[in-house]
């Protein structure tokens, strides 16, 4: 079953990290032996990466269960600037005791991004215990999303083949439509809706015209996202305009 969209207006970007750590965590204890996160890229998701690697959250994550996936990724080599598990790496799992094999990201040093998209779907699939995804267990315990200026999420751009991919998990993306303008690696819809949650993060003003289109429900990628289980859109005040926030 499709869950029923929920909107949490928060007051800025410091309370959007610590509501998205909280229901990291929560998903986190509810995952049982071995909880599954997709990260996300981008700028959003930074604050909530900073507060993973500090007190009181450092000492709350059993580092040693969890499994950290990424939901997109740029087709650079790890250490650029500009890859997403890059960030994600330099801003917690490598200031906290996450053992390297818990930390999943893509090969973005292969022939090409098709190549690293079927690398990464065999190891999903691996991972999942599975070829075919069950809607009653889904792979992952959270999915975290991000918005772009275009309406993409992931690295599913508007008009994009990507968005119509029903089989694989995993597709290549030759072209992104947004900067940075460099190859990328996206899990599709269905891979990325196989959670408990899916948690959209979306913060600042410059947000504002794109979050009310796709609240509206323009037919944009991140409109199109769809979870297994709950899909939550984390706002802040300066994104949500016209509602009072908490
Ligand atoms: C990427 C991201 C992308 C991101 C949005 C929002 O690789 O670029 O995964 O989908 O989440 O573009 O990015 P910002 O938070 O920086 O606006």
């Amino acid at each position: 079953m499709t869950g029923k969209r929920e909107i949490i207006a928060v007051a800025d970007s410091d309370t959007l990290a610590r509501t998205a750590a909280e229901r990291l965590l929560a998903r986190i204890v509810q995952g049982g032996e071995r909880p599954a996160i997709a990260l996300t890229g981008g700028s959003s998701p930074e604050g909530l990466y900073r507060l993973l690697a500090q007190e009181p959250y450092r000492s709350r994550v059993p580092w040693e269960r969890v499994h950290w996936f990424i939901g997109d990724d740029r087709f650079v080599p790890p250490d650029d600037r500009l890859s997403n598990m890059g960030m994600a790496r330099r801003l917690f799992l490598d200031r906290v005791n996450a053992p390297a094999a818990n930390i999943h990201p893509m090969a973005t040093t292969v022939a090409s991004p098709q190549t690293a998209a079927r690398l990464y779907e065999t190891e999903l699939k691996s991972f999942y215990g599975a070829d075919r995804l069950d809607r009653a267990r889904p792979m992952f315990d959270l999915v975290l999303m991000g918005l772009g200026s275009d309406g993409h999420t992931a690295s599913l751009f508007p008009g994009a083949p990507a968005l119509e991919e029903k089989e694989h998990w995993v597709v290549g993306v030759d072209k992104a439509h947004l900067a940075p303008f460099v190859p990328r690696v996206t899990l599709t819809f269905p891979a990325l809706a196989s959670t408990r949650e899916m948690l959209f993060l979306v913060s600042g003003e410059d947000k504002r015209d794109i979050l009310a289109r796709v609240l509206a429900g323009e037919d944009l990628p991140a409109a199109r996202a769809a979870s297994d289980g709950g899909l939550v859109w984390l706002v802040d005040r300066a994104a949500f305009a016209g509602r009072n926030a908490a």
